[in-house]
């Protein structure tokens, strides 16, 4: 039996993630989508609200949970009999995503697998859309219609919220 972790920010969680967690999820027996915690400044969304998100989208799949974690993802993985990590790979993405797999694989072992993301999806990232949607622009293109409905909600009441502090 193989298990898969896909790790990530998720902030929030996009059409080319949920299409690397299924594709994932075709290929090994579990999958573990795992939320990290460690909270940046310009966080739309708290941990809770993105695993809150995620489980709803990925409850489509039997073989995939979600979950919080904080630490070293090497940890995570020997504490939750994971097998191998798995993510996205965009073109921009890779001399990064090479540097972390190599340094995963260092310190415990675990490899990485790679998926190309998919074309349609290849210029997405949840930097972007918080940007494009912190602007006015319209994010339901790029996640599912009540993500992108709960990320310009969100952004709204953060604008408001920076008007009345100037
Ligand atoms: O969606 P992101 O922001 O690319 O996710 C990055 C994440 C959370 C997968 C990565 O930062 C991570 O693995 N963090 C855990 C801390 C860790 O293990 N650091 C060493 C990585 S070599």
């Amino acid at each position: 039996m193989t298990r898969a972790v896909c790790p990530g920010s998720f902030d929030p969680v996009t059409h080319g993630h949920l299409d690397v967690i299924e594709r994932t999820a075709r290929i090994v027996d579990d999958v573990v989508v795992a939320v990290g915690s460690n909270i940046s400044k310009n966080a739309l969304f708290t941990p809770d609200e993105r695993v809150e998100m995620l489980a709803d989208e990925c409850a489509q799949w039997s073989n995939v949970a979600v979950t919080l974690f904080g630490g070293l993802l090497v940890d995570f993985c020997a504490t939750h009999d994971i097998d191998v990590i798995s993510k996205g790979l965009r073109a921009a993405d890779f001399s990064y995503e090479l540097q972390m797999a190599q340094m995963n694989r260092k310190l415990s072992g675990v490899d990485t697998i790679f998926l190309p993301t998919a074309p349609q999806w290849a210029f997405v990232s949840s930097s972007l859309v918080r940007e494009v949607a912190t602007l006015g622009g319209d994010v339901t293109p790029f996640m599912p219609a009540k993500i992108a409905e709960r990320t310009m909600e969100r952004v709204a009441s953060r604008n408001a919220g920076a008007a009345t502090d100037v």
